[in-house]
Parts: structure tokens; sequence; C-alpha cells
């Protein structure tokens, strides 16, 4: 069973990413057989800025690192450093109907924010495919937003084998509700994009004041709360303390008696706490480079060895080798 995601080096990373797409591909390292990208190519469509994607790149590396990726399990790369994945991009697209791209949510909603769109914004899914495809993905996890592009990936590799005969293993995204989409410091999805984050690794004093700054609504402490299991800070809290803890909080925000203020500072004592051993390790990572490219030149080694042999397959499938 083999599992890959990537992640866009487009920002600093948050929360959603971590508890949405990092924590299970982690934890998916029990079952072996993992492989996990740096997804560079792809933060073209939205940045343009070479130093800042080379810091952001950077960045997610230390990050994936401090939060438990472990070399020794996992395949660790970054994505332009297998090109051959811009090749099957351009195999795959092809065969992609126009209105199936035409037709993806993310692209949808870019446009709709008034971005106007290049050729690599609408052929993102195209890519995203590839990397799947490349390395017989069995099981792809990502948060719910990402649910369409693995499914258009499906809908690609059946095409292919129906057109060339089978060559790719068509793949399953594996999305945990619990955390499929977490939100906002503003209640929407939390996302790079929104400004609206909680980063992993933010700094002390700046995540503690965007936590403080949360808006809650005008009621008293004493007043209870019937609907408090929709209040954003108890859904936080739910993801970054024990259960046991949360739902005592819900229980009496609910009864009445427990301000906003004070929930807000136990919600960012336990972010602050869950992170912590990441953020020790991350500074011990950040503090030796040498390492982290290591790892980044083996994993280069290893995803080319997997990519090399479907590539062949592919292109030999479709009459190029
Ligand atoms: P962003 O929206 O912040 O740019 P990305 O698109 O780079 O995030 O997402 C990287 C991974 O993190 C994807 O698997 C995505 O589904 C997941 N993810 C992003 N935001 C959230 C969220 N708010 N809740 C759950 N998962 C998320
Ligand atoms: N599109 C994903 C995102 O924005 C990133 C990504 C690129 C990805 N290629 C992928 C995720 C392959 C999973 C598998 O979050």
């Amino acid at each position: 069973m083999r599992t890959l995601t990537g992640i866009q080096p487009s920002g600093q990373l948050h929360i959603g990413n971590y508890f949405g797409a990092m924590r299970p591909a982690i934890e998916a390292q029990a079952r072996g057989d993992c492989f996990y990208f740096i997804a560079d190519y792809h933060s073209m469509t939205s940045l343009t800025d070479p130093a800042q994607r080379r810091a952001h790149t950077l960045g997610v590396a230390l990050d994936w690192l401090a939060c438990g990726l472990d070399p020794a399990k996992s395949v660790f790369w970054r994505q332009s450093d297998v090109p051959g994945v811009t090749e099957l991009s351009w195999i795959l697209g092809t065969l992609v109907p126009m209105g199936l791209l035409e037709r993806a949510h993310s692209y949808k909603d870019k446009i709709a924010k008034g971005i106007s769109p290049n050729f690599g914004l609408f052929a993102y899914p195209v890519l995203m495919a590839s990397d799947i495809l490349l390395f017989d993905t069995n099981i792809v996890p990502v948060g719910r937003d990402q649910k369409q592009h693995v499914e258009m990936t499906r809908d690609m590799a059946i095409k292919f084998n129906q057109t060339y005969g089978e060559t790719f293993v068509v793949p399953e995204p594996a999305i945990r509700d619990d955390v499929a989409l977490v939100p906002g410091l503003d209640g929407q999805k939390m996302s790079k994009s929104y400004g609206n984050t909680i980063d992993i690794f933010g700094e002390e004093k700046a995540v503690r004041k965007k936590i403080m700054g949360i808006m809650m609504d005008s009621r008293t402490p004493q007043e209870p709360k019937p609907d408090a299991d929709k209040n954003l800070a108890i859904q936080l809290l739910r993801l970054v303390a024990p259960a046991e803890v949360a739902a005592d909080h819900e229980n009496r925000l609910r009864a009445g008696g427990l301000g906003y203020g004070d929930l807000k500072k136990v919600l960012f004592e336990h972010y602050w706490n869950y992170f912590a051993a990441a953020r020790a390790r991350r500074a011990e990572l950040a503090a030796n480079l040498d390492h982290v490219n290591r790892v980044l030149g083996e994993g280069t080694v290893r995803a080319h060895a997997v990519a090399d042999v479907v590539l062949q397959r592919a292109r030999k499938a479709c009459g190029l080798a």
C-alpha cells in the first residue's frame, strides 16, 4: 500500500495543513511505503518570487521533518528534482477533457476571487495527477478541499488505462472526517490564501495575539451557551487538547460561567504545548541544514528509481518509447 502526498511551498504551513494532511501522512509511516514531496512546481501558479519560493521550500522541508517525517521510513524530495513529472503531465493532458478541468472547484474559486488564470493554474490538476500516478500510489492523504483533485486523478488513470492498456494504479483519497476542514480564525476554511491561519511554528507573541483576537459574540460569561459545540475556540481546542479537556470546556461554556477570554487563553496554552517538541526539533534541524539537504538528496535518488520505471511503462504504452 503506497501512500503519497505533497504540500506547496507557498507560505508558512498552518494547523489546517498539519491536521488535514501532515499528521495522517506521518501516522501512515507505521504501514511503510510512504512518498512525500514539496510541490514547488505547483507553487509557481501563485508565487513568482524565486527567493520566497526557496525560503518556503526550505521551511516546508523543516516543518515536515520536525513534525515527524522519518527519512528512514519515507521517501522525501522536492518535486522539481524529479522533472519527469512534467512529461507525464503532458501525456495525461492530452487525454483530459477541457470540461473536466473547467469544473475544478479550486480553479473556479480562484477565478471568482478575481485572479486572472494562467495555463498553469488551469492545468494544476493534471500536474497533481501526474505526481500521484508517477509513483503507483494507492492512498493520498489530503484535506477535503483536495478530494476533487484526487477524483480527477482517478478519471485520468482510468482514461489512460482504457486508451493505452493497463498502466496506472487508480488511487484513493484518504480524508479523515474529524479534520477534513479545519476552520480558520474567521470561521472559514483555514488557508494560506485567506490570511486566517494559525501557523504550526508561529512566533509566540504573534500567535497569542491572533488567538486572543478571535471574534466571539457579545454574550456575558455567565450566560449558558447551548451552541457551545459550534464555538470556534472549542473546535480548535479539540484538535490540540486531550478529548476530556475539550469536552470539559465545552460543558462549562454550555452551562455558563466560562468567559471567552479564559477559553482563548486555554486554547493558546494547548496549541503551544502541542507543538513544543516539534518546535525544538525544528530549531535543531535549522541549525543543521546539511542534514536536511542530504535527506532531500537521498529522497530524490529513491523517488527517481520509482518514477523512471513508471514513466517508461507509460511511454511504452502510448508508443513514445
Ligand atoms: P492552503 O489552502 O493553505 O494553501 P494547501 O492547498 O497547500 O493549503 O494544502 C496542503 C494540504 O493541507 C492539502 O492536503 C489540503 O487539503 C490540506 N489543508 C489545507 N487547509 C486545510 C484545512 N483548513 N483543513 C484541513 N486540511 C487542509
Ligand atoms: N494540490 C495540493 C494542495 O494544494 C498539493 C499537491 C500537489 C498534492 N500534488 C499533490 C497533494 C499530490 C497530494 C498529492 O494542497
